[in-house]
């Protein structure tokens, strides 16, 4: 991993970045330094901590124990779990939680130096915007520890955008992985533990376009104009691109690509005469149809339209999940829905239900 990593553009500009913060910190004079700085021991003893650090933390702290506060504040688990590379010894992505309920996102930067004979760490914190730590956080973690993506994927997205993106991206992982095992129950190993597992985690990232939407478009709650139905629709192309930049397999981009697609494959339509989209939702942002469709995109368009019918958005209220499973089976399957893995659907249910606990 660590040699694809260095063969990699970004992390090489990402590196180089990291000793720019740490040379300036030295150049500029600590306390100068915009950026929280911080030096400590192995037993993460405080030994000095500029301005800003002190003012991150909340004024000054003594005898602080920095791991503590890295994981209380910024919810870094375990510092030293952290890759190196070159002069960089930890590269983390922390997320604070402020008193106003918003919360920033933290890349920590640590480097270790020897100091009359004992060993030090000297750390640089910097604020970041949340499509970086995105990418830094999914190439970071992966496919193999989906929990911590998805819960690092859902403090990003959260940041954006809390419940119409944050909280249904984490939830709609959760119901496609009971969707995938269903589907192998019912149709006879379909598809493999590891495939079910890529698939669940990169769900994750299905509607991460929207990220990119602004906040007036995604939350209006009049009915959208021509032009804004645009930006929305766009999430899917955004999504790609992230997927592309980040080289994801390809059932990352099938999700993104197809998972607002319909199985009889009518587009989108806009209607001119009364300026609104058509009442019956057609497919986007391609024609593709039926098997055409991949079917983890099929399989988790079900995941998709369950939580977006049961989750209250701004312009409507959440539905009752027998009111949402009545609507799927009677208005959707067969048209936008692939009918043969409803039954796999009803299945994947009682586990949502357990998951949300009852929501
Ligand atoms: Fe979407
Ligand atoms: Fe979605």
């Amino acid at each position: 991993m660590r040699s694809e990593v260095k063969e990699n553009d970004m992390e090489t500009a990402y590196a180089m970045d990291a000793r720019c913060e740490i040379g300036a910190a030295i150049m500029l004079g600590l306390d100068g330094l915009a950026h929280p700085y911080v030096l400590f021991d192995v037993a993460g003893r405080l030994r000095y901590a500029n301005a800003a650090f002190h003012q991150l933390f909340g004024g000054r702290m003594g005898q602080a124990d920095i791991f503590a506060l890295l994981r209380e504040h910024l919810g870094i688990d375990d510092f030293s779990n952290s890759y190196s590379d070159g002069d960089i010894e930890a590269l983390c992505i922390g997320v604070m939680q402020h008193e106003d309920g918003s919360t920033s996102i933290y890349r920590v930067l640590g480097s270790q130096m020897e100091c009359d004979g004992e060993t030090l760490f000297q750390c640089v914190i910097a604020q970041i915007r949340p499509l970086v730590a995105l990418q830094i956080g999914i190439r970071d973690f992966g496919v193999g520890d989906w929990r911590r993506l998805a819960k690092f994927v859902g403090q990003i997205a959260v940041e954006v955008d809390p419940e119409e993106t944050g909280e249904h991206l984490v939830r709609t992982s959760r119901h496609m992985r009971l969707m995938c095992l269903a589907m192998k129950e019912d149709m006879l190993d379909c598809f493999s533990e590891e495939e079910i597992e890529s698939a669940a985690t990169y769900s994750i990232l299905h509607d991460v376009g929207k990220m990119h939407i602004p906040s007036r478009v995604l939350h209006k709650m009049e009915t959208l104009n021509e032009f804004e139905w645009n930006i929305i629709k766009g999430h899917v192309a955004a999504g790609l691109a992230v997927a592309e930049s980040l080289s994801l397999p390809n059932v990352a981009a099938d999700i993104i690509a197809f998972h607002h697609c319909r199985w009889d494959g009518l587009p989108d339509r806009w209607d001119a005469q009364r300026q609104r989209r058509d009442d019956v939702r057609g497919g986007y942002p391609f024609s593709a149809k039926g098997a055409d469709i991949p079917l983890f995109a099929r399989a988790f368009a079900y995941a998709d339209i369950f939580d977006a019918l049961t989750s209250p958005r701004s312009y409507k209220s959440g539905w009752a999940p027998e009111e949402a499973v009545a609507f799927m089976r009677d208005k959707l399957c067969g048209a936008h829905l692939d009918p043969a893995i409803y039954p796999s659907f009803l299945k994947s249910l009682e586990g949502v239900e357990r998951c949300n606990g009852g929501r």
